[in-house]
């Protein structure tokens, strides 16, 4: 039997086409409503010279950086998605799955003044990870991490625990993902554990939803 967090790597495999077409044609409401520039204003915010764009997928966030004056690398487990990355003009961009990054198998750079994470640290066992990524940050350098708002998504069952996204109401073929959920502690939790201190978290929302679109976690190194 696969694990589930091997079983989520392989969804992005197989959804990696019908995710650039979601992404390139702006189908998702809450992206081109509140995520996308909460992010961007975020990692804006820190003025950061080089950034890091942790399961950066097709690289929307690694053009806008770039677009911005930024030096941005990124790395993702999906060669497909990568490759679209590459193809629409981010030439920094790595294949790598974040077991190989908690390994150190593959060299994607280090002395970052900040790492991000929009909505990719979607696995269970997150903080292996997330201290290989302190190691790659200068000293006093930043995470930020948007992600789904446990509290918008928890359909009430607020605890740690594997779910299921089907991807309905998407356009295209699309195989289900297993998705690990993590209450607002747990995360903080995480963060702590991997030797990071939360400097800010923000609950961006749209005027006209009674529920925030995410959570973005902005952490510092200790
Ligand atoms: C929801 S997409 C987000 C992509 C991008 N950050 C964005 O904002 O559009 C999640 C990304 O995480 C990557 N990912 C998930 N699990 C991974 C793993 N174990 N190793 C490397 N990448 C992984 C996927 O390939 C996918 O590109």
């Amino acid at each position: 039997m696969p694990s589930l967090e091997s079983t989520l790597l392989q969804s992005w495999h197989n959804n990696a086409h019908a995710w650039i077409e979601v992404i390139r044609s702006g189908a998702i409401e809450s992206r081109q409503q509140v995520t996308d520039q909460a992010i961007v204003l975020a990692i804006m915010g820190r003025q950061p010279q080089r950034v890091l764009d942790l399961g950066c997928g097709e690289g929307w966030l690694l053009r806008a950086l770039v677009d911005r004056g930024i030096e941005a690398t990124g790395v993702d487990g999906d060669a497909t998605l990568v490759e679209a990355a590459r193809l629409a003009g981010a030439s920094q961009a790595h294949v790598a799955s974040y077991e190989a990054l908690v390994e150190a198998t593959v060299d994607i750079g280090r002395d970052y003044d900040l790492i991000c994470a929009n909505f990719s640290l979607l696995q269970q066992d997150i903080i292996p990870l997330l201290a290989a990524m302190n190691a790659l940050l200068v000293p006093g350098g930043a995470l930020v991490i948007q992600t789904l708002h446990p509290w918008a998504v928890a359909a009430g069952d607020y605890q740690d625990g594997w779910r299921e996204e089907t991807f309905a109401g998407f356009k295209g073929q699309w195989q289900p993902m297993p998705w690990y959920f993590r209450t607002l502690s747990s995360w903080i939790n995480a963060l702590d554990m991997a030797g990071f201190e939360l400097a800010g978290l923000q609950e961006p929302q749209h005027p006209q939803s009674p529920v925030p679109q995410s959570l973005l976690l902005v952490a510092e190194r200790c």
